[in-house]
């Protein structure tokens, strides 16, 4: 691994992100596996990441995509999805958007009344889900919990009947739901498929869209998949087809985040070790306090208590926090653990930085750089020229 890291390091410089051909797929047979003795249509959420290289990878196993955005659509479409693969998600289509999606997307989770208004207007060839809220709390992160009544996603159940007088569809083929993610108990699931299974059966919907939400192992605590398979499949049993939308779980421990240090700095109480990489390139743990493994590739003979930071004007800018571990050589590598979710899909240009470039390690131990780095002119292409002069050395 650290020959490998290097090498990657060396050719495509750092920060990058580099994934595990074999990891996705083996993580993909899992989830297959779970959800074995029932007839799934699996998607992978594309907001977890959206590299067409990585979506095609998936694709290719059968996976169709869950996508929210023109964007995402984009991404899936670049990955040769075809539309009766997608699912579209999400609690701000527009008009414009619809009218984009037509044609390109078989299923459509619909997240509120309002949105339905516009759907009853349309003919579009579509197979539509109710997105329900079953007031369930997923306890995870408040930011990536979903399924409460205060949060902004679903129609609470208790105005489903309204919602399905109001608006008589034969497209409306089921329910939707999806409490959170990061969940790393099977109660909120089972609690939540208990009652939109009851209620599915009231109005005799042969279909469920289940969501994702595996969460995996950043600290020690992680779903427990044959206690899922256990408890879950057995309330789903009875449903024609369960659509399901895995992001995390199948990407997040399929990718590393490879940084370089660029300084260690020493104070009263910790150290400060500085790498090229922060908040920019995954904010996970300044957004959420999430917790990222961190493994050094040249550790010294000191250690410590140490915070790894990025090189970004804000204090937030941290990667890991207190950990004890080996200090590392300045100028040499370490690597931010379970990255491969949520990590460049959401990552930025703060500090005008540029988004690092994505690699991927094939199963045959190939690697491909599937993302270049970003440049300058990426990041300032787009800015009027009009009365501003071009730098003479723009680097
Ligand atoms: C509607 C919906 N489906 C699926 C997912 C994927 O969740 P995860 O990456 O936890 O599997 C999300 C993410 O929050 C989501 O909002």
């Amino acid at each position: 691994m650290k020959e490998l890291l290097k090498k990657i390091a060396k050719v495509y410089g750092t920060p990058v992100y580099v994934y595990f051909e074999k990891e996705i797929k083996n993580r993909i047979d899992n989830v297959l596996g779970v959800f074995e003795g029932i007839n799934v249509f699996p998607t992978f959420a594309v907001k977890a990441n959206n590299n067409p290289h990585l979506l095609k990878v998936i694709y290719n196993k059968g996976f169709g995509m869950d996508v929210i955005t023109p964007g995402e659509l984009y991404a899936a479409k670049l990955a040769g999805a075809s539309p009766e693969k997608l699912v579209w998600n999400g609690n701000g289509k527009t008009e414009t958007d619809i009218k984009k999606f037509i044609g390109s997307v078989k299923y459509v989770n619909v997240d509120s009344f309002e949105e339905m208004e516009i759907w009853k207007k349309k003919e579009a060839n579509v197979e539509l889900f109710i997105r329900v809220n079953p007031n369930i709390d997923a306890r995870t992160h408040p930011h990536i919990s979903t399924g409460l009544k205060k949060h902004k996603f679903g129609i609470p159940l208790d105005k489903l009947d309204e919602f399905l007088k109001k608006f008589p569809d034969n497209r409306i083929k089921g329910l939707h739901v999806h409490i959170g993610s990061q969940i790393t108990t099977v109660a909120p699931f089972v609690e939540a498929f208990e009652k939109v299974s009851e209620v599915s059966k009231k109005y005799g919907f042969e279909k469920i869209n289940i969501g994702g939400g595996w969460g995996i192992n950043y600290d020690g605590k992680e779903l427990d998949l044959l206690e899922y398979r256990k408890k879950v499949v057995p309330l789903l049993k009875n449903f024609k087809e369960v659509i399901c939308e895995i992001g995390r779980y199948i990407i997040g421990p399929s990718g590393i985040l490879l940084l370089k240090v660029l300084n260690l700095k020493k104070t009263d109480d910790k150290y400060f070790v500085v790498v090229d990489g922060g908040m920019n390139t995954l904010i996970r743990p300044a957004l959420y306090g999430a917790h990222h493994g961190i493994k050094i590739l040249e550790p010294t003979a000191l250690s410590g208590k140490i915070d790894i930071v990025g090189p970004l004007c804000e204090s937030g800018d941290k990667l890991a926090w207190d950990i004890e571990i080996e200090l590392p050589e300045v100028s040499s590598l370490l690597y931010v653990e379970n990255a491969g979710a949520y990590g460049f899909s959401m990552s930025n240009n703060y500090n005008s930085t540029l988004r690092p470039a994505e690699v991927l390690v094939k199963e045959n131990g190939e690697i491909v750089l599937i993302r270049r780095r970003e440049t300058l002119n990426d990041l300032f292409g787009t800015v009027q020229r009009t009365e501003i002069r071009e730098p003479e050395n723009p680097r």
